[in-house]
């Protein structure tokens, strides 16, 4: 170790704070090493230059209004309103799911601080009656529409799953896979991969210590996919595959269509080299990105980047203009991946997330600050879009496909009852339209629009759960449903209709 050589590197670059505990009593030969190992393994002069170019435009508050237009409407597609196509696109996703060109990437790398638990967001139970993970709903969706496209086609082709994940969430996701048999998904059909970790930093340019002995660090974005696509070798693995488009998605969104095969297909039938899934903005003000286009270019532009005029413009047809809202759902095909990758990923920039930083202060001791203290940098999944010149977007129902779980029930929304509430509620409704009905503990029949009632909390809203091994998005249910009185907590599986309670199912 040539700490002397260290230590006039980081005098240079403004950094010598890292090694001031380097002497500390408490710091043992070991401690110290892995300090050393810690600093010499950061490309500090990197770090530096992206948190001067990332800082640089921090308290810009300039607007984009005038730059800024809609997507045209022969980019656009929607569930409902694009009729007939739908069946053909369904189709259409479902021979190129067949014909394994279909890959699945999980941004599964955040740290879900908002949420609060110890352990990756993709093992969270929201609380449904069969007690089901968010990872475990993804893997039985995407056996389903394995499964779909064979019973379309004839032929069994396989949707391989990527997973991106971060220091904090790989060795407990890959463990909790392990445990659980990879809930059926075929052992080297799910491929882990881990994203770069970036020092923290100070608003003042200094990296943060989390201990004497170590940087304080956070996964490099969304964005960061790109550049762990390309040192994990993954788009090489996607290639040997045979797979040409991938559908890329969050982990905490518990509504996600995996490998949609009508957003599949809708993007390959546009031509498409990247696409995005969006949802429509549900009042002017709501906070939520949309996509759009900003001198030319493909982009998602924040709430906080326009103003209220523009936000409140509306189109011909009443609709807001700017309603593309997006939900971090997207479609590229590898080539276009592979373009990112190995060319433009290096034009993206970090944006600044502004967080409390747990640090060590000058006296040694660890503080958890109580306001912000210091810059998290992160590249974002969509900023991609820009580089795209075929470009697509899907409308598709909020009530239906998106649902995040980002918050824990201390806040109102998008929390584990909301996540759980909008998955019963999508089911219920899935069953009424197979031509089942509820009824309640009573024999009375439950509304198809539920009202609250204290002694039946099952009956609001209806706790209908259907297995993703027997409907992907609704369909096949008939058999099971028509004609039928059910009698919440209900749970439809694949073999039967399993019933929470005695004599909760009557068969008419
Ligand atoms: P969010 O921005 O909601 O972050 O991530 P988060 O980590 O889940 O939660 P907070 O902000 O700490 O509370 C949106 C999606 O992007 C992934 C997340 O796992 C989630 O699927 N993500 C985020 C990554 O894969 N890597 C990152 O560095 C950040």
């Amino acid at each position: 170790m040539d700490v002397t050589a260290l230590r006039n590197k980081l005098s240079q670059l403004g950094q010598d704070h890292l090694l001031e505990f380097w002497d500390d009593p408490d710091l043992t030969d070991d401690l110290r090493r892995s300090l050393y190992d810690d600093i010499t393994g950061t490309n500090v002069e990197e770090v530096l230059k992206f948190f001067e170019t990332s800082t640089a435009n921090m308290n810009n508050s300039e607007k984009v209004d005038e730059r800024m237009e809609p997507i045209p409407s022969e980019l656009f597609g929607s569930v409902t309103r694009s009729g007939k196509n739908l069946d053909r696109w369904y189709k259409d996703g479902l021979k190129q799911i067949s014909q394994g060109k279909v890959g699945v990437l999980l941004l599964a790398g955040g740290q879900g601080t908002r949420l609060g638990v110890k352990y990756p967001k993709g093992m969270y139970n929201v609380g449904l009656p069969s007690e089901k993970t968010l990872y475990q709903l993804q893997a039985e969706r995407i056996l389903k529409a394995q499964e779909l496209a064979l019973e379309l086609t004839g032929e069994k082709g396989v949707i391989p799953w990527y997973i991106m994940t971060s220091e904090h969430t790989k060795e407990p996701t890959r463990e909790f896979f392990k445990q659980h048999n990879h809930f059926g998904i075929g052992e080297d059909d799910l491929v882990l991969f881990e994203q770069e970790m970036l020092p923290c930093v100070s608003f003042e340019g200094k990296i943060i210590l989390d201990q004497k002995h170590k940087i304080s660090r956070a996964p490099d974005g969304n964005g960061g996919l790109y550049r762990a696509l390309g040192n994990c070798k993954i788009l090489d693995d996607m290639e040997r595959r045979g797979v040409t488009y991938v559908h890329v998605y969050c982990v905490d969104n518990i509504l996600v269509k995996m490998a949609d095969p009508t957003f599949i297909g809708f993007c390959i039938d546009k031509g498409a080299n990247c696409g995005a899934k969006v949802v429509e903005k549900a009042y002017p003000t709501e906070p939520v990105g949309v996509v759009c286009r900003v001198d030319g270019q493909y982009q998602v532009v924040e709430y906080s980047e326009i103003t209220l005029p523009t936000a409140e413009k509306r189109s011909e047809d009443g609709r807001l203009t700017f309603s593309a809202g997006n939900i971090c759902n997207h479609f590229f095909t590898i080539e276009f991946l592979k373009s990112v990758v190995n060319e433009n990923e290096s034009r993206l920039r970090h944006h600044v997330a502004k967080k409390k930083i747990p640090f060590i202060d000058g006296e040694g001791k660890r503080i958890a600050p109580e306001k912000p203290n210091g810059i998290k940098m992160e590249k974002f999944v969509f900023d991609v879009f820009r580089f795209s010149n075929n470009f697509a977007v899907f409308e598709v129902l909020r009530e239906d496909e998106f649902s995040p779980l980002k918050n824990s029930t201390k806040s109102e929304k998008d929390n584990p009852t909301t996540a759980r509430h909008a998955l019963l509620s999508l089911h219920h409704r899935w069953v009424l339209n197979a031509g089942g009905n509820f009824i309640d503990s009573d024999g009375t029949p439950i509304p198809a629009i539920p009202s609250r009632r204290a002694h039946d909390p099952d009956c609001y809203p209806v706790t209908c759960e259907v297995s993703p091994l027997l409907s992907y998005a609704g369909e096949g249910l008939d058999k099971i449903c028509n004609g039928k009185k059910f009698c919440p907590p209900i749970l439809l599986n694949q073999a039967n209709v399993i019933a929470e309670k005695q004599d909760t199912i009557n068969t008419q």
